[in-house]
């Protein structure tokens, strides 16, 4: 079969996971001769790589599925394919309600995209769900940034908050060797990438499934330490790692954090809910109070480091008194951004079967208010940015305004200056803040850095 001028197309839905797994797939289907197409309407394998973090995000994926099912019946040859978490959630369940559906394949699965594929091409339709152990991926991903990489440094999850449909989808956890990590860091550094941002759902969690611990008795590999391993990688110059769970957020990860020139000043710790019950019925197995003393700490280590989260309102049972627990940890912990969310039964989790399910107008009604707060906050934590001399890794053009360029500070306010993207993408630059919105700065470029790769 000639696989040279065939098109393929992906879409992705969901968090950062899902868009380093598209990476890599799209690098499979290169590498058997795929070309892409920004159009699905022109290609003739289609894939959507799926989210079902709550309920809205899951039914997005049936709508373009519809669309691309009738074209289906125009084109036989057309190769459909869901990929990601509500691949895993629905399994079989997708190929009766989507019949002309060719391959449906958990995330787990995601590097065996080509194996896959060959069984479909062999007339077969394929449901690849079952629990696997994730193998290396030796292909090359297509990565959508020249400048910025994700690194996956742990799959899965082994936490059970009780809303939450991640460990049904994405399994258990499963660490990459520190070894692997650093051998495709270094390869970026070769590739001229900047930046690194390890990947996790549970971060802090890298390591306890790998061999060893040492004389102390805790495990030979954590995250902290994999920051000292992999911090001299050349070329990359800012390391960043997400999401954080606070539960295992240390001391000695902080300090680490400190000390290691590259990796940048900003945290995303998501708390959920500033109250405790709500916490407990969570199944967070932290306190509020545990939440602020690690914010604390942090602030004693780097006192302009920026903290970001996600919270969710609206779980079942919570009270109005409780909700305002949660506004008053967002006012007094000053977040530079938050993630806020309206709380969404999801199947097979425990919290969506209980009795005393709030209503959508209070859901809504308490997610604008916490979303007015937090704009606001944000406003007031990005004036401490006016008049500073803030180091930019510029990443594009800015797309509202083609004489200016954008990237990020290392505590990832999204700032903007004039200049050319041909002339400065990948570079860090020096610039002088002298505009400053909630979520984003504007300024003027002082000075390049020169670095000098190795
Ligand atoms: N592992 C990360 C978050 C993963 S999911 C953590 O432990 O925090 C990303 C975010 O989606 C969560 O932080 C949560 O705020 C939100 N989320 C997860 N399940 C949800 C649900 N059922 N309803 C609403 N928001 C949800
Ligand atoms: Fe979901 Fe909790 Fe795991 Fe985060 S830690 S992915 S919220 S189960
Ligand atoms: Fe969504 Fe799966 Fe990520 S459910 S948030 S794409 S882990």
């Amino acid at each position: 079969m000639t696989t040279s001028r065939r098109h393929y197309h992906i879409t992705t839905f969901g968090c950062q996971m899902n868009k380093a797994d598209s990476e890599r797939m799209a690098g499979i289907l290169e590498d058997m001769g795929f070309e892409w197409s920004e159009d699905p309407n022109q290609a003739d394998v289609i894939l959507y790589n799926t989210c079902t973090i709550r309920d809205n995000a899951e039914q997005k994926v049936y709508s373009y599925l519809g669309r691309q099912a009738k074209r289906k019946h125009e084109q036989p040859d057309l190769t459909l394919i869901v990929a990601g978490c509500v691949a895993q959630q629905e399994g079989e369940a997708l190929l009766r309600r989507v019949p002309e559906l060719d391959l449906v394949m958990g995330p787990q699965h995601a590097n065996r995209l080509q194996d896959l594929l060959q069984q479909v091409f062999d007339g077969n339709q394929v449901v690849a769900t079952e629990p696997i152990h994730i193998i290396e991926d030796i292909t090359k991903p297509r990565r959508d940034s020249k400048v910025t990489a994700w690194v996956n440094v742990i799959y899965g999850c082994n936490e059970r908050c009780t809303y939450c449909v991640v460990p049904n989808v994405r399994g258990v956890e499963q660490s990459r060797t520190p070894e692997a990590i650093r051998a495709e860091m270094e390869e970026l550094g070769r590739q001229g990438y900047k930046e690194v941002t390890l990947l996790g759902q549970n971060i802090d969690a890298y390591g306890r499934d790998l061999p060893g611990v040492t004389p102390e008795g805790r495990h030979q590999h954590t995250l902290t330490d994999l920051l000292y391993y992999v911090h001299d990688v050349p070329g990359v110059e800012r390391i960043r790692f997400a999401t954080s769970h606070p539960r295992y957020f240390t001391e000695r990860l902080i300090r680490a954090c400190a000390e290691l020139p590259k990796v940048c000043e900003h945290f995303h710790i998501p708390f959920q809910s500033g109250d405790n019950e709500v916490l407990k019925r969570m199944a967070r197995g932290y306190t509020h109070e545990k939440y602020r003393r690690i914010i604390k700490t942090i602030r004693e280590y780097m006192p302009d480091a920026a903290i970001s989260a996600d919270a969710i309102v609206g779980f079942p049972t919570e009270t109005e008194e409780q909700f305002e627990n949660t506004l008053k940890l967002v006012e007094d912990i000053g977040f530079d951004q938050l993630n806020t969310a309206a709380y969404s039964p999801r199947p097979g989790t425990p919290a969506a079967v209980w009795e005393n399910q709030l209503s959508e107008e209070v859901k809504s009604d308490r997610l604008q208010r916490l979303n007015h707060l937090v704009a606001t906050i944000a406003a007031e934590r990005s004036q401490r940015y006016m008049g500073r001399l803030e180091e930019v890794l510029v990443e594009d053009q800015n797309p509202k305004d083609k004489t200016q360029v954008m990237g990020r500070t290392r505590t990832n306010r999204l700032t903007f200056f004039t200049g050319d993207i041909n002339e400065l993408k990948g570079k860090l630059v020096k610039v002088r803040i002298s505009e400053v919105r909630a979520f984003s700065l504007t300024g003027e470029p002082v000075e390049v850095r020169e670095v000098v790769s190795v």
